[in-house]
């Protein structure tokens, strides 16, 4: 072989040939983020919805349409499938990714199906596939920031944690830039904004505290008997932390967010998503980093435990295990106690 084919065959080879199905929102930011990645690399899609394929064609004309999902699993060459339809048919295209030996990246939330989650990680550990769940904070240099300081107490920032409280607001839901997802987003079975918004802030929390148990809930419907909550106060605990959660669609913020975590010698806040500070006790707020930084940090390191995961190498994405305890939690507190 001539060194320029030589040089040619390794430069191809890094590749990791992407499978995306569900090109929504989702699915076209994640395009977008793919479009430059040096290893990365969507090659084919698929969505239920034709005139969305032909769209997303119109931008990316390279891109392999695939006749239906089972086609595009089976794809020779492909190496790892990102999922993000809403939840229902998150379990049934994990595992028939499983079935065709693929590394599966799947939007949260996991699913609403329990059963089927259970029965899916039983195989993942059985298996040993590849799998995980794309909760976006989850590389998040703000996490990192809280999981230290949780580290180091009763001493370090923190001192003695005291309790922890999350607050979410939206002025509509869904949020503007959601405008064109499907109507299951506005829906009491899979949307809403504890699943879809609260579930990245429970996430958080239980990587750092460890499993949450819902004191109480009190989610508020619409009358309707369909549409999704509008308010949602709760009371949790974890590790022996109170932790109490205000979450209502009102106000004038497009998508306001804050967890805080309180200890006797100082705070440590992740607000409006990837933004991060803390204080001493009595002193001014101090952030950790620049917010659209601390963001562009997270979303670059995303896709590198990305690729860790497809190599099979350690990564900090959390598993489907660990996404089905975060739904829970999150399922426990829509239901109200
Ligand atoms: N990680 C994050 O920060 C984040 C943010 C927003 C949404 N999400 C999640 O991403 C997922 C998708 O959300 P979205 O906002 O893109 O929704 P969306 O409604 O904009 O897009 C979903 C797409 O999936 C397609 N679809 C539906 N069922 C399908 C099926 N069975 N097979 C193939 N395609 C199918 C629809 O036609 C649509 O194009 C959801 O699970 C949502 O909770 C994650």
């Amino acid at each position: 072989m001539r060194p320029f084919e030589q040089h040619w065959q390794t430069y191809m080879s890094e590749f990791i040939n992407v499978g995306i199905i569900g090109l929504g929102v989702m699915g076209q930011r994640m395009l977008a983020r793919l479009d430059s990645h040096p290893r990365l690399r969507a090659t084919h899609v698929w969505d239920a919805d034709p005139q969305t394929v032909a769209r997303t064609l119109a931008t990316y004309p390279r891109l392999m349409p695939a006749a239906n999902a089972e086609s595009l699993i089976a794809t020779a060459g492909l190496a790892s499938l990102y999922i993000a339809t809403p939840p229902a048919p998150h379990m049934a295209l994990s595992n028939l990714a499983f079935d065709a030996k693929l590394a599966v990246f799947c939007e949260k939330p996991l699913t609403v199906d329990f059963d089927s989650a259970r029965q899916t990680i039983e195989r993942i550990e059985r298996e040993a596939h590849r799998a995980a769940v794309n909760f976006s904070l989850a590389s998040s240099p703000g996490l990192a920031a809280l999981d230290a300081a949780w580290q180091e107490r009763p001493a370090g920032f923190l001192g003695e944690p005291q309790k922890v409280s999350i607050e979410i607001a939206f002025a509509a839901w869904p949020r503007p830039w959601q405008a064109a997802a499907g109507a299951w987003l506005s829906e009491r079975t899979e949307g809403g904004f504890t699943r879809e918004v609260l579930s990245h802030f429970v996430f958080v929390l239980q990587r750092v505290l460890g499993r949450a148990v819902v004191r109480s809930s009190s989610p508020v419907y619409p009358s309707d008997g369909h549409s999704a909550e509008t308010a949602l106060t709760a009371l949790l605990e974890a590790s022996g932390i109170p932790i109490e959660v205000t979450a209502r669609v009102g106000g004038d913020v497009d998508d306001s967010n804050r967890l805080t975590l309180r200890g006797d010698a100082g705070e440590i806040e992740l607000r409006e998503w990837f933004g991060a500070y803390r204080r001493r006790e009595g002193a001014f707020w101090d952030t950790i980093g620049d917010p659209a930084e601390l963001r562009a940090r997270g979303q670059v390191d995303q896709l590198t435990q990305w690729v860790a995961l497809v190599e099979g190498r350690p990564h900090s994405l959390p598993g489907f295990a660990e996404s089905l305890a975060v739904q829970v939690t999150i399922e426990a507190l829509l239901a109200g106690a």
